[in-house]
C-alpha cells in the first residue's frame, strides 16, 4: 500500500507543540520513548488514528487505557534488543562492581601510586548470588551471560512465577524481601507500571547486603533516587550502575553524579547499530501491518 508520511528528520525529539500540530488527521504514528502518547496527543490526532508503533520494548510512555478506549492498535519492539541490552547490563555491572570508571580516572589523573593491597578493590561475581527483579527475556539473557562468571545462584521475583524462563537459568523464585536480603548483585529488569513505580526504595535498600551492587537498565521510575542516594552515600550498599534515571537527561548537578560508587550511563542499553536498525525495521513493519489491518509482527495486546 502507498503510505504518505511526514518524518521528524532529527535525532533530537520532536517538540511537543510541533508534534501536536503535525499528528492531526494521521492514521498511524511511529514514535520513540521520548514521546508521550496520551489523551492530549490522541485527541490532537483525531479519529483517523488506527495504529501507534513505538520503537522501544518499554511502553510506559503510552497511555494504554486511552489507546484501548479508542480501539487503537499498538506495536512495540521486544526480542530484537534483548542481546544488546543484556550485553550492556553485564558491562555496567562489571564497571560498577570492579570500579572501572574510578580506576581509569585514577590512572589518568595521577592517583596511581605504588601497588596497594586494598586500593580500588571491588566485588567479584564468582560464587555470588545474582537477583533479578522482573524475569523476562532480558533477565534470562543477562543470567545466561553471567553464568560463565561462576555465579553460584540465580534468584528472581516477579508478580507471578515464571517457571519456563526460570528453568532456562535454574533460577529460584523468592519474595522481594528475600531478593533484597540474598542478592550480591541485583539486576532490575521489570517494566515500569503503577505496581513497580518506586519499588526500589529505602525499604528494599535497607534489607540489602553491604557488599551489594544494584543495577538498573529498565526505567528510572522504578527507583526512588533520594533513597538510592542515601543508601549509596552511607555505605548501606556498595554501588549502583544506572542506565536509566528520572528525569532523563539527569541534570549534571544531580547528587548521584557526586558519588564515586554510582556509575551513570545515558540510557544506551540498546545502542548498537545492529539493534537500532532492527528496532526501526520492526517498528516500521508493525506500523505498516497495523495500517493494512493485518497482524503485526509484534503487537502489544491491550
Ligand atoms: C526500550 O526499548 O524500551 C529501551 O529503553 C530503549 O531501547
Amino acid at each position: 500500500c502507498w503510505v504518505q508520511f511526514e518524518m521528524w528528520d532529527s535525532d533530537d525529539p520532536v517538540p511537543r507543540v510541533e508534534l501536536l500540530k503535525r499528528v492531526k488527521g494521521c492514521e498511524g504514528i511511529l514514535c520513540v520513548l521520548t514521546e508521550k502518547i496520551d489523551a492530549q496527543l490522541l485527541n490532537a490526532a483525531g479519529p483517523n488514528l488506527k495504529v501507534v508503533s513505538t520503537m522501544s520494548v518499554g511502553f510506559d510512555h503510552l497511555s494504554l487505557d486511552e489507546l484501548k478506549k479508542r480501539g487503537i492498535r499498538v506495536g512495540y519492539t521486544p526480542d530484537v534488543l534483548t542481546d544488546c541490552v543484556a550485553e550492556l547490563t553485564v558491562a555496567l555491572l562489571l564497571a560498577t562492581s570492579r570500579r572501572l570508571i574510578e580506576a581509569t580516572h585514577e590512572a589518568k589523573t595521577g592517583g596511581w601510586g605504588t601497588w596497594r593491597t586494598l586500593w580500588l578493590c571491588g566485588h567479584e561475581l564468582a560464587n555470588s548470588t545474582v537477583g533479578i527483579l522482573g524475569l523476562g527475556r532480558i533477565g534470562v539473557a543477562i543470567a545466561e551471560r553471567l553464568k560463565p562468571f561462576k555465579v553460584k545462584k540465580f534468584i528472581y521475583t516477579d508478580v507471578a512465577l515464571r517457571p519456563e524462563l526460570a528453568n532456562m537459568i535454574e533460577a529460584e523464585y523468592v519474595s522481594l524481601d528475600e531478593l533484597a536480603k540474598q542478592s550480591d548483585f541485583l539486576a532490575i529488569c521489570c517494566a515500569l507500571t503503577p505496581e513497580t513505580y518506586g519499588i526500589c526504595n529505602w525499604n528494599l535498600f535497607s534489607k540489602m547486603k553491604k557488599n551489594a551492587i544494584f543495577i538498573n537498565t529498565s526505567r528510572g521510575g522504578v527507583v526512588n533516587q533520594e533513597d538510592l542516594y542515601e543508601a549509596l552515600s552511607t555505605g548501606l550498599i556498595a554501588g549502583a550502575g544506572l542506565d536509566v534515571t528520572t528525569p532523563e537527561p539527569l541534570p549534571t548537578h544531580h547528587p548521584l553524579f557526586t558519588l564515586k560508587n554510582c556509575v551513570i550511563l545515558p540510557h544506551v542499553a540498546s545502542a548498537s547499530y545492529t539493534t537500532r536498525n532492527s528496532m526501526s525495521a520492526l517498528a516500521a513493519n508493525n506500523l505498516l501491518a497495523g495500517l493494512r489491518g493485518e497482524p503485526m509482527p509484534k503487537e502489544l495486546k491491550l
